[in-house]
């Protein structure tokens, strides 16, 4: 089942439980939270305490991306504020293996992401102790930016990885997604689809989710 995975990034935080409200009624399940550090990416968002206030909001499956120097340190912390996934960035960990196992440890899936220029071979050996892969389809940092076309080769190399290893790991893509050039997203096997201005930009968010979701499960039709 492919997923149209809202990032609030693009939503006006002045009314993010509306907005939240808004994607939900299009159908979206899985909301994605960026968090940013200023250091790893040279912009800040958000961080535990708005994580907490949006769990009480919501009972979606709330996805958090750690763009965040020593991610370890905060994995607790984002946990406890009630994140059901987070996802630690590769050029970000020392020990990743390590990392993985402290999300895992607080029952909460654990994802790896790649930035684009990071090739999926250095995955080989750790999708066994993923929950999931997170390829980065713009430099991180910022909604808004156009997807770098190389990276779709990637989703298709890594699919082939997962299907060789047997692994149903979902694979996630976050960046310069829209309506256009979604459904070529998934026929190149993404399963959560991050989308942050194409739908908060857009007149009616609500709309545009339901719209997505449709073009996504007819992509996937042709894909299985
Ligand atoms: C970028 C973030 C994304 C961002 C995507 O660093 O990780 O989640 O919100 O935004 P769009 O869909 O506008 O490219
Ligand atoms: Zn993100």
């Amino acid at each position: 089942m492919v997923e149209i995975v809202p990032s609030i990034l693009s939503a006006d935080f002045a009314h993010l439980a509306e907005e939240i409200g808004r994607v939900e009624r299009g159908g979206a399940s899985i909301l994605h939270l960026d968090v940013m550090d200023g250091h790893f990416v040279p912009n800040l968002t958000i961080g535990p305490p708005v994580v907490e206030s949006i769990r009480k909001t919501t009972r979606a499956h709330l996805d958090v991306h750690l763009m965040i120097e020593n991610p370890e340190r905060y994995v607790a912390a984002f946990a406890g504020a009630g994140a059901n996934s987070i996802s630690v960035h590769y050029e970000a960990c020392r020990h990743l293996d390590q990392v993985l196992g402290l999300i895992r440890e607080q029952h909460v899936q654990a994802g790896v992401v790649l930035n684009p220029a990071t090739p999926v071979s250095v995955l080989k050996d750790v999708l066994e102790v993923a929950d999931y892969v997170l390829l980065m389809s713009v430099n991180p940092g910022f909604g808004g930016q156009k997807l770098i076309p190389y990276v779709l080769n990637k989703v298709r190399r890594l699919d082939q990885m997962r299907r060789e290893k047997r692994l149903a790991l979902p694979i996630e893509i976050d960046g310069g997604v829209h309506l256009e050039n979604l459904a070529e997203v998934v026929r190149a096997g993404c399963d959560w689809i991050v989308t942050g201005s194409a739908v908060f930009h857009s007149r009616d968010p609500e709309a545009t989710v339901r719209e997505m979701r449709e073009i996504a499960a007819n992509a996937n039709a042709v894909r299985c």
